[in-house]
């Protein structure tokens, strides 16, 4: 079966086929057949962040020739879809709306079903396209821009959550950081390039909820710390080449990856499972990557990430968790023309 995936809900519009094993053959993961990926990082670079309304006009503009680019890629024609996936939330509603909309009118002009995915699922099922695949149960740290959860995974749709951000997602507090230093949005990247020239000890700042008795994260006061110490700095802070804005920015990375390390290995312990698996955007930190393997490896848990270039939003990762949900018997995709899109979705509410 080969299932299209259309991801619309931010910044990136992403399209995918996949392909599940036939019902005969041995159980095995679905294939990555091809995929593509606009990013509108510049378009809203103008703007320091994403302008909902120019996201949801570039999704339109982009989703279909994207589509044909993907089957073109992988020697199919809209006739080799069996089911059309696509982002039903969370997300931005009118960017939402564009790619359920595409998804649904595409499925009804082919006479095909269609399957709304979790965003957020996307992320986390996404390690099962890289060349060293998970297995089932692990612990999940959710790093994207707008979340920051830990969950334990018992299988697909079987998610309980642990803890999550009360305030801002860690990436949000890379991005707001980085835009202290000057950076252009999303600064996370760029903060992390920074960071490695930077002298991570050079400022003390706040490693906020590190020692609490629960799994809850917590951004915010952090992002006031390095405000309040970037006033203390002055104009140095946002200097291209200056020390001062590489020890801040590596003060701050080291800042916020060590309270995702230290509630990651507690999540562990706690669990008593022996693996992890780090998926979204800010899962491509390699100061993360770095400092979680050392952890892992001394703890005895294997650590699984997403491909690099699938830790940001993309087409793969949805067309891979409907094609995991439709082999799992988790949800069947359905013949429909209406469509809806869920802004707000918790995860853990999935079934
Ligand atoms: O998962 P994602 O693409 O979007 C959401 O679903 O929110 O994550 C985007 C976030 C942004 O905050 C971005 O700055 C951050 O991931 N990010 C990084 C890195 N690459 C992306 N943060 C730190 N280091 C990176 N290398
Ligand atoms: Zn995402």
């Amino acid at each position: 079966m080969r299932i299209l995936g259309i991801e619309s809900s931010c910044d990136e519009t992403g399209v995918a086929l996949v392909e599940t094993a036939a019902p005969a053959a041995p159980p095995s993961l679905p294939r990555l057949l091809a995929h593509a990926l606009h990013s509108q990082i510049e378009m809203h670079q103008a703007y320091g962040g994403v302008v909902p309304e120019l996201a949801s006009r570039d999704h339109i503009r982009r989703v279909l020739p994207l589509t044909t680019r993907v089957l073109k890629e992988a020697a199919c024609s809209l006739k080799d879809v069996d089911v059309v996936a696509y982002t039903r939330g969370p997300g931005l509603a009118g960017a939402l709306l564009v790619g359920s909309g595409v998804a649904c009118a595409l499925a009804a002009a082919l006479g095909k079903p269609v399957l709304g995915v979790h965003h957020l699922e996307g992320h986390l099922l996404s390690p099962f396209l890289s060349a060293d695949p998970p297995q089932f149960p692990f612990v999940a740290l959710l790093v994207s821009g707008g979340h920051t959860q830990l969950m334990r995974v018992d299988g697909v749709g079987r998610y309980e959550l642990m803890g999550e951000s009360i305030d801002d997602a860690a990436g949000e507090a890379f991005d707001k950081s980085a835009k202290l230093m000057g950076l252009p949005y999303p600064g996370g990247p760029g903060l992390a390039q920074l960071a490695e020239q930077g002298d991570p000890a050079a400022y003390k700042l706040p490693r906020p909820l590190l020692h609490s008795s629960n799994f809850d994260f917590s951004f915010a006061g952090l992002k006031t710390a390095v405000l309040t110490q970037s006033q203390k700095l002055g104009p140095a802070v946002q200097q291209e080449g200056s020390t001062i804005r590489a020890d801040l920015a590596a003060s701050t990375q080291a800042a916020i990856v060590e309270v995702l390390l230290k509630k990651s290995m507690a999540a562990l312990k706690h669990t008593g499972l022996q693996r992890l698996v780090v998926a979204g955007g800010v899962g491509a930190n390699r100061e993360l990557r770095r400092q979680l393997n050392t952890a892992c490896a001394k703890a005895g848990v294997r650590v699984h990430y997403p491909e690099l270039h699938l830790c940001t939003d993309n087409g793969a990762m949805i067309a891979m968790a409907a094609a995991m949900r439709l082999d799992a018997g988790r949800q069947q995709a359905e013949y429909r023309y209406s469509f809806d899109v869920k802004p707000r979705w918790p995860l853990d509410s999935l079934v």
